[in-house]
């Protein structure tokens, strides 16, 4: 018999903790705090650039100057922590402005953490920004080559070590990526720099207007050799497993909404911090309902947030985080 079963109405009534916000308020079993968010930010190069994302209302391209304009203003919300991801001027077959050192990446970090040292600054590491081709590894007979990208990713990585970013962040989904990129760390003295791996990453619909503000949509073809598929559950736990025994330091589910059974199941199984990531599809529908009237935005964007951490995340990437710090 379950250990909730107890048939004791009218002794017990679950609706006396209800009936007040202050009992509510007290009594609630998840919270959110501003702590748990990381805003994702999508740098271009350029000067005074900032330009809207068709598919995500206020969320924007940046040049390095406004992103680091924005890194003040997410300070001042009390939000700490942003993830950068690039959109090079030129692209190419292998993806060559990721581990350039003055890349557009490298660059952004420099900025921010000259004008705010304080700013926790991961970085996402795959090549589809990149490449010509926009797939996440170098390509050979119509597909990715899993084990000639790792020496890039490493590089990758490397330079944005080097570039002084606090986090990286590999979502590229290829075996063997934690493992090389943290031998390659650590051997240029880079073994205090966390990973947090993209563990469990779905081959989902909901990247969509991610594709247009990172301008990385596959040029021929779809990610499903690499990504995962969006039926397995217990593939993610061994995922899971193999990122942690390479050397991850945070793992994480991605997309968040549709998967909360793959936080939650995540969060029993492995003792390590866990991270969601609330995609850009799932910021866009909550966007164009509220934008309708169809539905509360505001009250929407809490309750989803809320599930993603009740799910068992210990932090969350999400486009609302400054919306979110604002109600918090
Ligand atoms: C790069 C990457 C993607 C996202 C994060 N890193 C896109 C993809 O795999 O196609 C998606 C994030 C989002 O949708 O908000 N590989």
């Amino acid at each position: 018999m379950s250990k909730y079963l107890s048939p004791t109405f009218p002794t017990t009534r679950l609706r006396r903790l209800r009936k007040n916000t202050a009992l509510r308020d007290t009594f609630r079993e998840t919270q959110l705090s501003t702590n748990d968010f990381i805003f994702p930010l999508f740098v271009v190069e350029g000067n005074n650039v900032k330009r809207e994302i068709a598919s995500m209302p206020n969320i924007f391209q940046m040049s390095v100057d406004e992103v680091v304009k924005e890194c003040g203003e997410l300070l001042k919300v009390s939000i700490k922590a942003v993830i950068l991801f690039g959109i090079p001027e030129h692209k190419d077959e292998t993806g060559n402005g990721a581990y350039d050192e003055n890349g557009i990446i490298q660059k952004a970090v420099k900025a921010i953490k000259t004008e705010f040292p304080e700013m926790l600054v991961i970085t996402d590491v795959c090549l589809c920004e990149y490449t010509s081709h926009g797939h996440c590894g170098v390509i050979d007979n119509g597909d990715v080559q899993n084990d000639a990208t790792l020496g890039l990713l490493a590089q990758e990585a490397l330079s944005h070590a080097q570039s002084g970013a606090d986090i990286i962040a590999p979502s590229d989904m290829m075996d063997g990526r934690i493992g090389k990129i943290r031998q390659t760390l650590d051997a240029a003295g880079f073994t205090e720099i966390p990973i947090m791996a993209y563990s469990a990453k779905y081959a989902s619909a909901f990247y969509g207007p991610f594709r247009e503000a990172a301008e990385s949509a596959p040029q021929f073809g779809d990610r499903k050799s690499y990504q995962m598929d969006c039926g397995n559950s217990d593939e993610a736990m061994r995922e899971i497993a193999q990122d942690i025994a390479e050397g991850a330091d945070i793992v994480m589910v991605k997309p968040a909404l549709s998967y909360l059974d793959i936080i939650r199941r995540a969060k029993d199984e492995f003792n390590i911090p866990l991270a969601a990531y609330n995609v850009s599809g799932e910021y866009a529908m909550i966007k164009a309902a509220g934008a309708t009237g169809w539905i509360d935005e505001e009250r929407a964007m809490m309750e989803m947030l809320l599930s993603i951490k009740r799910a068992g995340a210990n932090v969350i990437i999400t486009y609302f985080a400054k919306d979110a710090a604002k109600i918090i």
